[in-house]
């Protein structure tokens, strides 16, 4: 089974739904970065200059089933007519879908965009529905899935309609998404090391132990650490520690140490009372004082993690070393992206706050790949079938 690609359908003259993932941050009703945008671009160019009309459909947010005024799409709609330029006239509709969205498709020109307004102000786009995923092909002859961020998940838009098109296909994103994520999956390059970070070992437990028989080494870096230390009996002072999930690090730690797998955890760490301290102080994890919480990995564990990423010739890496937005805590993250940049390997980081912590460290060219996906590389690397890819695949 495999996914059609969009550039081997004729799309001449056709109605097309191209699922995007336009999930940006606002900031004062403005796109704060429109990376996701831009990443859609080469597949709407396409479908445009192949002379097809072209409807797209997107979530922004959490909005629960209802209109949220500050989730709207208008913001979204400014900035990829910007970036379209003049040729093209972009219709952010009123709503999901209706007889105002029928009429304004029925209507279109060529060189109209329409944009459906955000998916997820309909209950019916989470659950599935497949009246909203009829009426959603209905709009249209081709559909088209560029949303590799939302590709985790069943909903209406990102798998249910794709059935009630008569043709559909993969756009490019989701398909240079898969090739490059696929090399985490199949012939890895060894040493494959694994990076990983964030708050919490639960949103990572899939991926640790799905990678635990595939990797040489996993190094684990942010809060997560914390929870780590704890399963090993470290006192991590006013550490943030998930307690619910100390088992689970521990049983990690104990498959890790079957198969043979070194997991680095920090030997020191930058520690502070709060946020919102001028600086932190570097310490032992055997020695964090009482009321002092790790914010960052310190300088030992920097060069520690950064020997070990050299070595490498595969590096995943998922979540921060610490809280990189405030100044006195970014040290580590920055270190370790540019470790990253600078490692012999090829590097795929997913997840949107490593994402950003690369961009902003100016190494982001040296990557081998930067996923648009946070929860939907996690699924893929984790070897998990995403939904909407499955619901693409056509029989070979
Ligand atoms: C993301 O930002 O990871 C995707 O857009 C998916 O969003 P969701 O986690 O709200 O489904």
């Amino acid at each position: 089974m495999v996914a059609q690609r969009v550039d081997a359908l004729d799309l001449a003259d056709k109605k097309v739904f191209c699922r995007v993932d336009f999930n940006v941050p606002l900031e004062g009703g403005k796109v704060a970065d429109d990376t996701r945008i831009r990443a859609a671009l080469r597949t709407i160019e396409h479908i445009l200059k192949q002379g097809a009309k072209l409807v797209l459909g997107s979530h922004l947010g959490r909005p629960k089933g209802k209109v949220v005024d500050g989730l709207r799409m208008e913001p979204v709609g400014a900035r990829l007519a910007e970036l379209l330029g003049p040729k093209y006239q972009v219709i952010v509709a009123d709503e999901v879908i209706g007889d105002g969205v029928r009429g304004i498709v029925a209507e279109m020109q060529k060189t109209d965009v329409v944009l459906l307004q955000n998916l997820r102000f309909d209950p019916r786009e989470k659950s599935n529905d497949e009246t909203l995923a009829k009426e959603l092909a209905a709009l249209v002859n081709v559909y088209v899935n560029d949303a590799f961020g939302t590709a985790h998940r069943a909903h209406a838009s990102t798998a249910g309609m794709a059935a009630h098109v008569p043709e559909r296909a993969a756009g490019f994103l989701l398909l240079d998404e898969l090739a490059s994520l696929g090399r985490l999956v199949d012939n890895v390059e060894r040493p494959f090391v694994a990076l990983l970070g964030g708050a919490k070992v639960s949103d990572k437990v899939g991926v640790l132990e799905h990678l635990i028989p595939k990797v040489d080494a996993i190094l684990v870096g942010g809060a997560m650490a914390n929870t780590f230390l704890k399963a090993k009996g470290v006192d991590v002072g006013s550490s943030k520690v998930e307690e619910e999930s100390v088992a689970t690090a521990r049983n990690v730690l104990q498959q890790a140490a079957k198969k043979g797998v070194d997991v680095l955890l920090p030997v020191d760490v930058v520690v502070a009372s709060g946020l919102d301290v001028p600086t932190g102080e570097v310490c032992d994890v055997l020695s964090i004082p009482q009321g002092m919480m790790a914010l960052d990995i310190g300088p030992e564990t920097r060069t520690a993690f950064g020997e070990c990423l050299a070595g490498a010739q595969t590096i995943f890496w998922n979540g921060p070393m610490g809280v990189f937005e405030r100044e006195p805590f970014a040290a580590g993250t920055m270190q370790i992206a540019r470790a990253v940049a600078e490692a012999d390997a090829f590097s795929v980081i997913g997840g949107g706050d490593s994402v950003s912590a690369v961009n902003r460290s100016g190494v982001a060219k040296q990557i081998g790949h930067i996923s648009t996906g946070g929860g939907a590389s996690l699924e893929f690397v984790e070897g998990k079938v995403l939904p909407g890819v499955a619901a693409l695949e056509v029989e070979a």
